[in-house]
Parts: structure tokens; sequence; C-alpha cells
């Protein structure tokens, strides 16, 4: 099951994206979370990245390629993967069909998930991640059972820096200039799976299902 995500900041992504890996056993690959973790670990690629994230741009694409590609050569890759933003340019997603095809492993769906743009800043103003484990919490539609905690690790609860209003604002730019053609580009390639990510996460998760195991 090689399955990509895509949609806006804010659309569910990450959310989805951890269901999946648990239900089917495979690995969650979020470029994002990978830039946060470099961050933490004050590494020369997190410090670079966090330039471009504070303002709500795309970090450049020679940065994200390479760490892409490596992890998609580690063994637990070979019978499935879900990667969570990334693709996001077009030559992302030109590279990205080099690597698989190198390595003999086609894709079998993009799962297109549809938030309208005033619906992603209520998501994203109250999210909420734990700095350990990284699960997501939303202080309205999915609040932890104590606040400031982490449900499933205990971890302390934090709003990520580019989850201001003006930073989501201009995360959207960013996505509808450049990563919005990719609809275009997996459809004609046959692999684009429109999900309406409006509904409540179950509901999305059970749209998701669907698709993946017919
Ligand atoms: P990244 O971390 O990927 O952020 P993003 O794409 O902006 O997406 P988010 O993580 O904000 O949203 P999500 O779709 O995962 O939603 P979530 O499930 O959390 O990237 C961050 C930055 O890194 C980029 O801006 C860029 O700078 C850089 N970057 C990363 N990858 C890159 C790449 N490939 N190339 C270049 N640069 C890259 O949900 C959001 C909230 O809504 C949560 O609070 C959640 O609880 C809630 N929620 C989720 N689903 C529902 C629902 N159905 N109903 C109600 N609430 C919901
Ligand atoms: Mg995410
Ligand atoms: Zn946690």
């Amino acid at each position: 099951m090689k399955l990509i995500l895509l949609g806006p900041p804010g659309a569910g992504k990450g959310t989805q994206a951890e269901r999946i890996s648990a239900r089917y056993s495979i690995p969650h690959i979020s470029t994002g979370d990978i830039f946060r973790e470099n961050l933490k670990e004050g590494t020369e690629l997190g410090l670079k990245a966090r330039e471009y994230m504070d303002r709500g741009e795309l970090v450049p694409d020679g940065l994200v390629i390479d760490i892409v590609r490596d992890r998609l050569e580690k063994p637990d890759c070979r019978d499935g993967f879900i990667l969570d933003g990334f693709p996001r340019t077009v030559a992302q997603a030109d590279a990205l069909k080099d690597i698989l095809a190198a390595m003999g492993i086609p894709l079998d769906h993009v799962l297109n998930i549809k938030v309208p743009r005033d619906v992603v800043v209520k998501r994203l103003t109250a999210r909420r991640t734990c700095r350990s484990c990284g699960s997501i919490y939303h202080l309205i539609y999915d609040p932890p059972e104590e606040e400031g905690v982490c449900d499933d690790c205990g971890g302390e609860l934090y709003r990520r820096d580019d989850d201001s209003e003006e930073t989501v604002l201009a995360r959207m730019d960013e996505y509808e200039e450049k990563t919005q053609p990719l609809i275009d580009y997996y459809r004609d390639e046959g692999l684009l799976r429109d999900i309406n990510g409006s509904v409540e996460p179950g509901e999305v998760f059970e749209a998701i299902r669907t698709i993946i195991e017919a």
C-alpha cells in the first residue's frame, strides 16, 4: 500500500496518516515532522528549514528530495508507506516518480483531502501537538483529557510556531500556488482520489478505507 496524502495545511493529513499507519502497519513519512525533529535536535538541516517554515514558505526542493529518497530506501517501506506533505511541488513529484521507478514500486493512490479555507484557519490556530510523540489534538474538536498533556504518552502539548493566523494564511497561499497543480498532475496519471475532509475524522477515515480496501 503506497499512498500519498495531498491537501492544504490543516486538511487533516497528519490526523489521517496516524490512523492509516496504525491500521495497516505502514510507516508514516511526514517531511514537516522530519524538519521539526531536526530543529529540535539543532541540526544544520533543521536550522535551514526553519527560516522557510517560520515564514510559511516551502523549503527548497533540494533540501527535501534527498531526505525522502533516503527514507523510502529503508527496508520498512518495502511493503508500503504513507507520504504526508510530500510531494509539494511538480519538481518533487517528478523526483518521486524517478525514485519509485528505480525501486520498482508503483504508487497505489493519491488521496486528495479537500477542505475550504475558512475551516483550515479554525483548525490550525487551535491545534496542539505532542512534543514527544507527535500526536495531534484540537482545543475544541479533539481536546486531550487533561489540558496540555498528551493522552497517548503524557508528553507536553505545544502550539506549532507556524500556526499563527498570519503564517497559516501564508502557508495557504504557498499551497495554492505550488502544490495545488499536483491535483491535475496525479489526476492525469489516474491516481487521484478526492476525499471530503470537512466531516469528522472518523468519517474521513472510513472514506479512505473504502478507497484503499476496494
Ligand atoms: P507540514 O508539517 O506538512 O504542515 P502542513 O502541510 O501545513 O499541514 P499541517 O501539518 O499543518 O496540517 P495537516 O493536514 O497535517 O492537519 P492535522 O492533521 O494536523 O509542513 C510544515 C512546513 O514544513 C511547510 O510549511 C514547509 O515550510 C515545510 N515542508 C514540509 N514538507 C515540505 C515539502 N515537501 N517541501 C517543502 N517544504 C516542506 O489537523 C489540523 C488540525 O485540525 C488538528 O488540530 C486536528 O486535530 C484537526 N482536525 C483534523 N481533522 C479534522 C476533522 N476532520 N474535523 C475537525 N478537526 C480536524
Ligand atoms: Mg501535518
Ligand atoms: Zn504524546
